[in-house]
């Protein structure tokens, strides 16, 4: 029987839609899941959606639905998400089904039955200050305090709960971490987790009263469960724990998670009190808590309550899953904060994956095709034998050691790694000139021995990079003319120089076309802007296919448009087109960036009147605040654009009609 791994995500928020931060883990661990497959493992994948708690029902009362609709809206984006991202998970829990509650209420009953000595489950009184943003107990005292995770201050509550004894696991939890150093990690967050429980635990407060939307106590329903008791169990729901007295026969064979992938914010939650709740339940634990760092934008931990996200859709829809996925795991140190920057996204897209693997495919398999009739040559054994040794000897080095880097979460270096044999190849070609080569008979049998060499080096880093780049592996896999599909190589037993000569090779087709910076990053963030902002401005006239035939007078009155006088003007750093230009309207004086650097000299513009839309919803372009538009002609052929104005003096703020 094949050896299981089961692998888990944090369940999400079913609050709003998931950002490039929320997708993250999942993108890491579909890498993992794939690899682990690769590896000969039976592999069960869980996500699913957190969707009970305070601000479940309070983003549903926002929008006046009740939180069943909210959640029942939202999941769906999810779902939508995952499949568009490719992410091959196999479990999807929703903490609102009823097998659930079921598990959730089994948990604790279990839990109640097992204690010794009065039970770690107890009723009493708990008075303290809770984030409801983070749903994170910020004190246990009710002096004010701000929730550590938004800076927000925090609620004061007061109410009867159900108590978990948590203070009678710290010596348990210490020999624990002391015990499997590998149960957290990386070391330096197991240190935080060993320093916290270390400086003594608290009881922990594990239902609630006021809240309606959760999961009801077993016997007193005035309760509903916590959400992190609830939520956390969510992960042996997945799997069919609480179906009959001993779990489903899923359950049994995929319990414990072998990793539970979370980010920093939550380690506390994952490394205390989820192995304290198994603990007392007596049920075996998870092998290993991993905490990743966050994903910054903007400077900051890229969230929704914060305002400064990017969305993964746009990335997807512009340069393909691939590079949205090659991009986090390659630019992020594992482990470690990452700033997500489309600059460098697109830079990265550019150097390694046009550049970089897709030209390796393109020009190593157009050789082929026109100098073996699309049959891979053969290797040679005689005289020049051996001039591959250094692309040999880096695809073997990847071999060897890309799994182990993998194995490790160390994304980063085993794409390094990788990509470090791509680049020898391209040395390789360069040195060796099989353009030169094909136009001397007398060099046929080198110019196949080079051509072979680079072949079986892209077939080898096909497969070492699949669970990374899955869609565009298996397409350069069958344009080496390979049967199968990639995903079911044995990655851990690559062995160089098994490509069979005289195959017939597949039809190539460009991989990754090369991109233009500025008018990618812009494509991005344009779109990023319309899913930040659901009712999509309309009357930016930026998708005039869209525009209905005729509009009323009142669609047009709608469209707030006055004369402005340019203030000052200076470029957008980075970005070719761009200039923020402050415009005085009147009534005040507007920052507005305006896509007409390439035709405008910044300083020419002081002075100049120019016709403003004032009613523009505000959006951000390279991250720099746009508040209105200002009106051009899009000149044909190119949409040169040519700034409205007037032949007579128009006093400033003057509304047009
Ligand atoms: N529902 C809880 C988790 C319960 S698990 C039993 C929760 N949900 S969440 O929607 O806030 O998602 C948290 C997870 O999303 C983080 O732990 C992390 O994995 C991911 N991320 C959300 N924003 C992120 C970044 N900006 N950067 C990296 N990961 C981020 O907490």
């Amino acid at each position: 029987m094949r050896p299981k791994f089961y692998l888990t995500t944090p369940i999400y928020y079913a609050n709003s839609r998931p950002h490039v931060g929320s997708a993250y883990t999942t993108i890491v661990c579909d890498a993992i899941a794939r690899y682990k497959r690769m590896c000969g493992f039976d592999v069960a994948y869980l996500t699913g959606t957190d969707e009970h708690g305070v601000n479940i029902e309070r983003a549903a009362e926002k929008l006046g639905i009740s939180p069943r609709e909210l959640v029942d809206r939202n999941v769906p984006i999810f779902h939508e998400l995952w499949k568009l991202l490719d992410i091959r998970f196999t479990h999807f829990v929703r903490t609102t089904s009823v097998e659930h509650a079921r598990a959730v209420q089994t948990l604790v009953r279990r839990t109640i039955r097992r204690a010794a000595n009065g039970g770690h489950i107890y009723k009493g009184k708990y008075e303290g200050r809770y984030c409801i943003h983070d749903n994170l107990y910020v004190s246990d005292t009710s002096e004010p305090a701000d929730c550590p995770t938004c800076g927000r201050p925090a609620e004061l509550i007061s109410e009867e709960n159900y108590f978990f004894r948590l203070s009678a696991f710290q010596e348990r939890l210490l020999k624990l971490y002391r015990e499997r150093p590998e149960f957290v990690q990386p070391d330096f967050r197991r240190n935080e987790v060993v320093s916290f429980v270390e400086s003594g635990l608290k009881d922990l407060s594990i239902s609630r009263k006021a809240i309606k939307w959760g999961i009801p106590w077993p016997g007193d329903e005035q309760h509903v469960f916590y959400v992190w008791y609830d939520a956390l169990t969510s992960y042996m729901t997945g799997i069919g724990f609480g179906e009959g007295e001993q779990g489903s026969a899923e359950y049994q064979r995929f319990w414990p998670a072998d990793l539970h992938m979370i980010g920093k914010e939550i380690i506390r939650f994952h490394a205390v009190y989820w192995p304290a709740f198994l603990m007392a339940a007596e049920l075996p634990l998870p092998k290993q808590i991993f905490a990743h760092g966050w994903l910054l934008f903007e400077q900051e931990k890229m969230s929704k309550s914060r305002g400064n996200v990017a969305y993964a859709e746009p990335i997807v829809r512009v340069l393909g899953n691939d590079a949205l996925r090659y991009y986090l795991l390659r630019d992020v140190v594992f482990g470690q904060d990452g700033n997500f920057s489309r600059d460098a996204l697109v830079t990265r897209y550019n150097s390694d994956l046009a550049n970089g693997l897709g030209n390796l495919a393109s020009r190593t398999l157009t050789m082929i095709e026109k100098y073996f009739a699309g049959k891979i040559p053969v290797l040679a054994d005689q005289g020049f034998a051996g001039s591959e040794a250094p692309v040999a000897s880096a695809a073997k080095g990847a071999i060897s050691q890309a799994p182990e880097f993998l194995d490790q979460y160390a994304f980063s270096r085993a794409l390094e790694i990788i990509w470090g044999a791509v680049a020898e190849v391209d040395r390789f070609l360069t040195n060796e000139k099989p353009w030169v080569l094909a136009e001397a008979p007398a060099q046929k049998e080198r110019l196949g021995h080079v051509l072979y060499v680079a072949a079986e080096a892209l077939r080898i880093v096909t497969v070492l990079a699949h669970p990374v780049i899955p869609a565009s592996t298996q397409k350069i896999w069958e344009q080496l003319g390979l049967s199968g599909r990639v995903e079911q190589q044995q990655i851990d037993q690559l062995v160089w120089g098994q490509l069979k000569p005289g195959a017939s090779i597949g039809k190539s087709e460009a991989i990754f076309p090369r991109v233009q910076k500025d008018e990618t990053i812009e494509r991005i963030e344009t779109m990023d802007n319309e899913l930040r902002q659901p009712p999509a401005p309309t009357v930016a006239a930026a998708a005039p296919a869209a525009a209905p035939a005729h509009i009323t007078i009142d669609d047009f009155a709608k469209v707030e448009m006055r004369v402005g006088q340019v203030k000052s003007a200076e470029r957008v750093a980075g970005a070719d087109k761009l200039l923020k230009v402050m415009v005085d309207i009147g009534t005040e004086v507007r920052q507005i960036v305006a896509g007409i650097a390439e035709v405008y000299q910044p300083d020419l513009l002081v002075g100049r009147k120019v016709v403003v839309v004032v009613n523009l919803q505000p959006r951000k372009l390279r991250g720099v605040e746009s508040n209105g538009m200002i009106v051009a002609a899009s000149v044909p052929p190119d949409g040169k654009p040519v700034l409205a104005g007037f032949l007579e003096d128009v006093p400033v703020g003057s509304r047009l009609k």
